[in-house]
């Protein structure tokens, strides 16, 4: 049996990797956690027990009892929080909108980071989703925080426009001036206050970086997976 990997992709939003995680995950037979959704989650929770987001003491207490269950089957991370499926209401905009308050609460990031280490230590034994195969972790702080030490770490990165006209494209099925206009306040600006706490726009050493500007979905994907076997053949 081939031994157990860990790819950690960072990158900003609009850079493909939560597409590109997932696809891969699908394609190695790995597990796929997705830790925007652990915060989007904790918001989601902190707004149900009607705790002010400003109120950092009482975020991080509720977020340390959240009773999060992360799906991790790439083929359907359905995420469930005290027994509710949450998978699309924290895609939601009151979501979105908000989800820097929690994610630059910095005990609620040191939580998490526990959280994620557990996830991703259990799909390295025989018992998890992927059988001891191994995860695709992806988020903003994998490379350097929470899996500095993954066998694979990738910043997955795009230019402003190439993000810009790919969130656009997803929010308002179209990349129209005014699309782009209204896109770039929740691109450019969330990544602007979320860089206040991680530093996921330049690569740390050792950390391969994929540039996706000129590339769409399956070329990356392509690049992606020759980095990822490469790492694993340095290995044996
Ligand atoms: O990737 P996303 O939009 O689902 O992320 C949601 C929020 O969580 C966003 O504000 C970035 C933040 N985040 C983070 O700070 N660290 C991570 N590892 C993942 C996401």
């Amino acid at each position: 049996m081939t031994a157990p990997v860990t790819v950690a992709i960072d990158g900003p939003s609009g850079s493909g990797k939560s597409t590109i995680s997932r696809r891969l995950a699908a394609a190695e037979g790995l597990a796929y956690l997705d830790t925007g959704a652990m915060y989007r989650a904790a918001t989601w929770w902190c707004r149900r027990q009607d705790v002010e987001l400003t109120d950092t003491a009482a975020v991080a207490a509720a977020t340390e009892v959240m009773p999060l269950d992360m799906g991790v089957d790439p083929g359907d991370p359905t995420i469930t929080c005290d027994g509710v499926d949450i998978t699309a209401a924290i895609r939601l905009s009151e979501i979105s909108s908000v989800v820097s308050a929690v994610a630059t609460n910095l005990d609620v990031r040191a939580q998490l980071r526990e959280r994620q280490r557990a996830i991703i230590a259990a799909e390295r034994q025989p018992g998890g989703h992927s059988g001891g195969r191994g995860i695709v972790a992806e988020g903003r702080d994998i490379t350097t925080v929470v899996a500095p030490d993954a066998d694979v770490r990738i910043l997955l990165t795009a230019d402003e426009a190439a993000r810009l006209a790919r969130r656009a494209r997803e929010l308002h099925g179209t990349v129209d001036d005014q699309a782009i206009a209204a896109t770039r306040d929740e691109v450019v600006g969330r990544d602007a206050q979320d860089s206040t706490v991680s530093t996921f726009l330049t690569a740390a050493d050792g950390v391969v970086t994929i540039d996706s500007s000129a590339l769409d979905i399956d070329q990356t994907l392509a690049v992606v997976r020759r980095v990822v076997a490469q790492a694993r053949q340095e290995e044996q």
